[in-house]
């Protein structure tokens, strides 16, 4: 069977078209490479960083302009495909057939994916009118910004009115808060398969031995394109009772990266092991948010009318009876909604959960409706407004930092942290699966609020970790973060891990305190001295072993993550930027 004819021939002339065109547009493509880039994202970009392809079209590279168009086309055709009969085997072929001529993945991997998501498109194609090349590419090409239009346009309604005066912290009491993130458990994970197999997840019962020991999955985990094996999750969560700490917030991701192979039953597998875990070792509150990866397909959360087999409501269902300790009469609605909660943890503190996955430009169910999913938006800021009412004080726990969702989606979520900043002491994040922060900031440039990020026990380049914050106990300000590593290759070479705190960010970047503008002020600090750039580049990784050596554009693309939570709102970016290069001349 070959491609259908319109088709091929679109891709042809574009490919033959462009062929002339070498302009590499370098803005913006050096991006993160913490984020795995999804599948049809990387089809675009393929085509920008000159790679050959065996195709024997030859090398083509185009810019944002010409991969949007491109984007458009291909995705128009396929929409004008599928409202004509075209069947699923099909399309599944056409889009396995780019997958493989861009070399994008292997076969199996590309058909996988492409499988998984297949009847989810053809609902939203068939039962959605109003979308088009223009629409879809908007969001899936949204970080090298394809947008035309008003495509994703909306408001929610905020309260009047400005947020209270911060009130003065105790400054004597204290807690603690352990914060665990993507612990991304594989139970297929094998030692001593090759590290090194040409699919996005390595070390698999089904994959290759190693020649020899360089090549070998460790027992622990290895640092690149592998997730963990139980024990290594266990000797976390054996770890983390040395400490003192009065709640477990943990930002979501258990399920591993076989992102073609998931499915409901081995999903719902994966997550109560972990659940059970948690209920064996925890004895204090365990705050639960879910990560992409628990959806199947991968990063995919249905609307709330969407019923059947292509629904997320099995999860939503499962979460309220494995949540146990939650109060359930306080949180099944929001939970059996859409997978979000509220509790009061103690007097004066109220946690908020969200399930942002529902933001990210991943998840497809945007094109079909984009507009506040499971109104968790308008919740979030009736919940603040009620706690700024009460005199409590919120930590919102998310999994995915909004740089990544929707622009509309992080704007109005700005909107309302900016309304309520004094209300919200603090944000915990995970998904990046890297140690860092993100310096949230109002319309005149100015700090208002921190979300601090977790890192992650799945190594993804680097060393495993948690972290352990210390919170005022009247005001639940954060007032130190430490972040506990282990030297992966050590531990795989001893059998044995050996925990130390690598650091704790008061302490190394010589901090008076870690409120907003403290952030701040760090951020410039370490704009304009590189002692403190690197500092952080080294604590990103976790002193990884894993070549994290970082180039002038790695230093700025560190600092800009940390100021930038709406893609495309690059105001303090640009002036870090004025002040690294002031640094030259
Ligand atoms: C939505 O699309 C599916 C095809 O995937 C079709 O079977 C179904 O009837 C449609 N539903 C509505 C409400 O149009
Ligand atoms: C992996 O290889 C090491 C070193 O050869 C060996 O000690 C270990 O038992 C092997 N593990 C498994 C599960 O085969
Ligand atoms: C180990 O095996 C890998 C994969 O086959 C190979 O690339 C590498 O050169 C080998 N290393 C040594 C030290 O033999
Ligand atoms: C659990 O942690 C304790 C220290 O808190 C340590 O002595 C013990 O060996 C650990 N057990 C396992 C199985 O890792
Ligand atoms: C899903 O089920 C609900 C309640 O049973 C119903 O109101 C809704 O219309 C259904 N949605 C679709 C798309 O069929
Ligand atoms: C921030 O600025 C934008 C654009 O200038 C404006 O639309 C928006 O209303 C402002 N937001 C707030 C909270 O003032
Ligand atoms: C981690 O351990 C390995 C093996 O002992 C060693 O070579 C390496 O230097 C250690 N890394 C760091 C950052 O200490
Ligand atoms: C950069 O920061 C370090 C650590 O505080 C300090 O020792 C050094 O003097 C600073 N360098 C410059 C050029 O300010
Ligand atoms: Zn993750
Ligand atoms: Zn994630």
């Amino acid at each position: 069977m070959f491609p259908n004819y319109i088709f091929l021939f679109a891709v042809t002339v574009l490919l033959v078209f462009t062929r002339s065109c070498y302009t590499l547009n370098e803005q913006d493509f050096d991006d993160d490479n913490a984020v795995k880039i999804p599948l049809w994202e990387r089809i675009f970009r393929q085509f920008q960083q000159q790679k050959k392809f065996s195709s024997g079209l030859g090398e083509v590279s185009m810019n944002v302009n010409q991969t949007c168009t491109l984007c458009h086309l291909m995705v128009d055709t396929l929409i004008f495909e599928m409202k004509n009969e075209m069947t699923l085997t099909q399309l599944i072929f056409e889009i396995e057939y780019f997958c493989s001529i861009l070399n994008i993945e292997k076969e199996n991997v590309c058909e996988g994916v492409i499988t998984l998501n297949a009847d989810i498109l053809t609902y939203i194609v068939k039962n959605q009118t109003k979308i088009d090349g223009t629409k879809i590419c908007a969001l899936i090409l949204q970080s090298i910004g394809c947008e035309k239009g008003n495509n994703y346009e909306w408001e929610i309604e905020i309260p009047p009115g400005n947020t209270v005066k911060k009130p003065k912290p105790d400054g004597k009491t204290k807690f603690n808060i352990l914060h665990l993130t993507d612990l991304h458990y594989d139970p297929l994970y094998t030692e001593n398969k090759t590290k090194d197999c040409g699919e996005p997840l390595c070390c698999q019962n089904d994959q290759k031995k190693a020649n020899n020991a360089s090549d070998a999955c460790g027992y622990w985990s290895s640092p690149e394109n592998a997730d963990v094996p139980l024990h290594t999750i266990e000797a976390m969560l054996n770890q983390t009772q040395s400490h003192e700490f009065e709640y477990v917030y943990f930002t979501g991701d258990m399920v591993s990266h076989r992102v073609w192979d998931t499915s409901v039953e081995s999903n719902k597998k994966i997550i109560t092991e972990i659940l059970d875990q948690f209920v064996k070792y925890y004895k204090k509150p365990v705050y639960p948010v879910l990560g992409n990866h628990e959806a199947h397909p991968v990063n995919v959360f249905s609307p709330d009318e969407i019923n059947g087999s292509l629904s997320t409501q099995w999860l939503y269902d499962m979460i309220l009876e494995k949540w146990s300790w939650l109060p359930k009469d306080e949180v099944k609605d929001t939970i059996l909604k859409g997978g979000y909660y509220t509790v009061l943890a103690q007097k004066g503190l109220r946690i908020v959960v969200l399930n942002n996955n529902v933001c990210s430009t991943e998840n497809w169910w945007l094109i079909y409706d984009d507009r506040d999913p499971y109104g968790q938006l308008k919740w979030l800021a009736e919940v603040l407004h009620k706690a700024e009412n009460n005199e409590e004080i919120v930590h919102i726990l998310a999994h995915i930092p909004t740089k990544s969702c929707l622009k509309v989606w992080a704007r109005e979520y700005r909107k309302i942290i900016e309304r309520f900043s004094n209300t919200v002491a603090a944000q915990f994040y995970g998904h990046t699966h890297r140690d860092q922060i993100h310096i949230y900031y109002n319309n005149k440039s100015e700090a208002m609020n921190v979300g601090w990020n977790g890192g992650s026990l799945m190594p993804d380049e680097a060393n495993p970790n948690y972290k352990l914050y210390t919170i005022d106990a009247k005001v639940f300000d954060v007032l130190d973060a430490e972040t506990w590593t282990f030297n992966l290759t050590l531990a795989n070479e001893m059998k044995e891990i050996k925990w130390k705190k690598l650091y704790s960010f008061k302490e190394a970047y010589g901090m008076d305190g870690l409120l907003p503008a403290n952030l701040d002020e760090l951020v410039r600090n370490m704009a304009s001295n590189d002692t403190f750039i690197e500092l952080y580049n080294n604590f990103y990784y976790r002193d990884s072993d894993y070549d994290h050596t970082c180039d002038e554009a790695c230093k700025m693309r560190l600092l800009c993550e940390m100021v930038t939570t709406e893609q495309g709102k690059d105001e303090v970016c640009e002036e870090l930027k004025e002040i690294r290069q002031n640094l030259y001349t």
